[in-house]
């Protein structure tokens, strides 16, 4: 399931964001890319555990945990530290698919990619071209946010970044190890959260509100791996 959750930054967050990044050593994007990738991937990256890469992804990372729909639909165990990219003209991403498995530099943490996020960090103005686009069962979703908005989608998926042809896009990106692997299970449990608290909401007293949350709990019990 891929969600859009729009203003996990606000503007001014993605602005600052822009500004710190902007001081950055940015490299070859490469440096993180896999075997497969690597044939097809032309950016650029700021180091992983660079001063500037960390502090806006301390940043994204307080901004994710208090945001409500980021939690519901993500359910999230792990996030890998967020890592910044940056296309300018005739840049792009070919078809890949994440890795599986990723270390968290300087730690002996392994992280299980289930999901795969992008936050928008320019303006869709400010760039021609440089479209995400997601390969799903449904077809191919192209995607451009929003400066703050993000976008999680299984990193089962096979994806790609469309040359920019105009200006910079610059994001962050990074992955996310879900209590509820499996991506069925996890659309399950966020329809029925989303629906839980409209019901909450609209019949605060009504027992079903009291029945269908301690469905939704028990449910993530049988399925949480920690
Ligand atoms: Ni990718």
């Amino acid at each position: 399931m891929m969600v859009h959750i729009p203003g996990v930054l606000d503007r001014a967050e993605a602005a600052q964001s822009l500004t710190d990044l902007q001081n950055a050593d940015w490299v070859d994007g490469r440096v993180t890319a896999g075997y497969q990738s690597a044939q097809v991937k032309a950016n650029r990256q700021v180091p992983e555990g660079h001063p500037a890469a960390r502090r806006v992804g301390e940043r994204v990372v307080a901004a994710l945990n208090r945001n409500p729909l980021f939690i519901s639909a993500a359910l999230p165990h792990r996030i890998f530290p967020p890592l910044f990219n940056r296309y300018g003209p005739g840049e792009n991403f070919g078809s890949h698919v994440d890795n599986a498995i990723r270390q968290v530099p300087g730690t002996g943490l392994r992280i299980r990619t289930d999901l795969s996020a992008t936050l928008f960090l320019t303006d869709p103005d400010d760039y021609d071209g440089g479209e995400l686009v997601i390969e799903d069962t449904y077809g191919t979703h192209a995607v451009k946010l929003p400066a703050g908005d993000m976008v999680v989608y299984p990193s089962t998926s096979l994806h790609h970044v469309r040359a920019v042809t105009r200006g910079e896009r610059i994001s962050s990106f990074f992955w996310i190890q879900s209590i509820v692997r499996d991506d069925g299970q996890r659309t399950l449990l966020f329809n029925m959260d989303q629906a839980i608290q409209r019901l909450g909401t609209d019949h605060p007293d009504h027992p079903s509100f009291t029945a269908m949350t301690a469905v939704y709990h028990n449910l993530i019990r049988q399925w949480a791996e920690l």
